[in-house]
């Protein structure tokens, strides 16, 4: 009699594990992942919009009016992804109080892993010793940071984690073509993490919406070092290992995309621009950014930007800008935090936090 009530209790619990549809969830669901330490890292070396005026054909007036770019941090030689990753890391994990044994998963988010195998995810479990946590690298551009939230998230919400490292890290300086002054102005490194932790109040992460169209790779890519153009002599000669944009189709499609994903939370969750604490968006543009800010009505203190002083960071650049928002004080407890981003693949989302 008493395992069939353990039985019947187990089934009911289990009718009440969220369902995941390919756009967001049910409000249904057993714990929620709750952020309990945010940490990021950006190399020491900065290049300001002077030194791109000694490097290529372009201005400090163009890029600022262009962009709001004023400078960004570069990687020093014999610095790569893993360096800022593990320095992230370790920030988030001290904030939260969590030993790296803890962890059950590590989750990277990065175009620009070390090497393409093994991952960044993997030297990181090692240096931090998180002996259980399984862990690896996803890609998705710069929507990195927020497909590996909502993985995260998805894996507390189930029952099956407890506790998991999610980091968005990027050496793009390593990508950027500084010849290209269509490009280099705009990138630059870091990386940004986050601690989740499983929770059963209701603070946390409330929504992830998700979304893809490979159809407009090309307008953002880097053709060689894949198995489709591998390295070679002529492929380092074409150039074929550097980021190319088309920026002005991009920036079009970005703000389109970018506005779906941030009114699809909006509306999954029954509020709306005003009850908006803070917005982190993707620090591509700050004429995009401002854009939403417009289009979601809120007024410049709810909008988060710190594009000034790092670029384009790719998949770190939504965790580096949540991590210092918590660390200038300005997300309170209970605040709702809308994160939003949109990159190559083309691939965006959002994700919307009670903190
Ligand atoms: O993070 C993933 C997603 N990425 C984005 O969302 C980026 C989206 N795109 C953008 O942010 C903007 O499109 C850019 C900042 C990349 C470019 O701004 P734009 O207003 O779209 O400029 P444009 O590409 O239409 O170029 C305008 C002019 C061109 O000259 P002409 O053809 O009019 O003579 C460019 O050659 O500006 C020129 N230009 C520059 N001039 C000075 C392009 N780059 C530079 C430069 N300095 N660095």
């Amino acid at each position: 009699m008493h395992g069939r009530i353990t039985r019947l209790q187990c089934i009911s619990a289990h009718r009440r594990v969220y369902t995941q549809r390919n756009d967001g969830y049910s409000d249904q669901h057993m714990y929620r992942a709750k952020i309990t330490g945010t940490g990021s890292c950006v190399p020491e070396r900065v290049l300001t919009n002077a030194d791109f005026e000694t490097m290529v054909d372009t201005s400090d007036e163009w890029i600022t009016a262009r962009t709001g770019i004023k400078e960004r941090h570069v990687a020093a030689v014999g610095e790569s992804s893993s360096t800022f990753a593990l320095r992230a890391a370790e920030n988030a994990l001290a904030m939260a109080g969590c030993d790296a044994g803890e962890l059950d998963r590590i989750i990277v988010a990065t175009v620009t892993p070390d090497t393409p195998t093994p991952s960044v995810g993997c030297i990181l479990q090692d240096r931090l010793g998180a002996v259980k946590a399984a862990s690896f690298d996803i890609s998705a551009g710069c929507t990195g940071f927020l497909y590996a939230l909502s993985l995260g998230d998805s894996l507390i919400r189930s029952g099956m984690c407890e506790k998991i490292l999610v980091i968005g890290v990027e050496t793009l300086s390593k990508i950027t073509d500084y010849q290209d002054r269509t490009t280099c102005v705009l990138f630059g490194d870091g990386a940004g993490s986050v601690v989740l932790e499983r929770s059963e109040g209701d603070r946390g992460i409330l929504s992830t919406h998700l979304y893809s169209d490979g159809s407009y790779g090309k307008l953002l890519y880097v053709p060689g070092g894949g198995s489709a153009m591998p390295a070679s002599h002529a492929s380092v000669d074409g150039r074929a290992h550097y980021l190319k944009m088309d920026g002005n189709r991009v920036f079009k499609i970005a703000v389109k995309s970018l506005e779906e994903a941030a009114l699809k939370a909006l509306e999954h969750n029954g509020v709306t621009g005003d009850d908006i604490d803070l917005l982190v968006p993707h620090q591509a543009n700050d004429r995009i950014i401002q854009a939403i800010a417009k289009r979601l009505n809120l007024p410049p203190e709810k909008v988060f930007v710190n594009i000034h002083k790092y670029g384009n960071t790719s998949s770190a650049s939504v965790p580096i800008a949540l991590d210092e928002a918590n660390r200038q004080n300005r997300i309170r407890e209970n605040g709702l935090i809308l994160l939003d981003a949109f990159g190559s693949g083309f691939t965006w989302g959002s994700a919307l936090i009670r903190w």
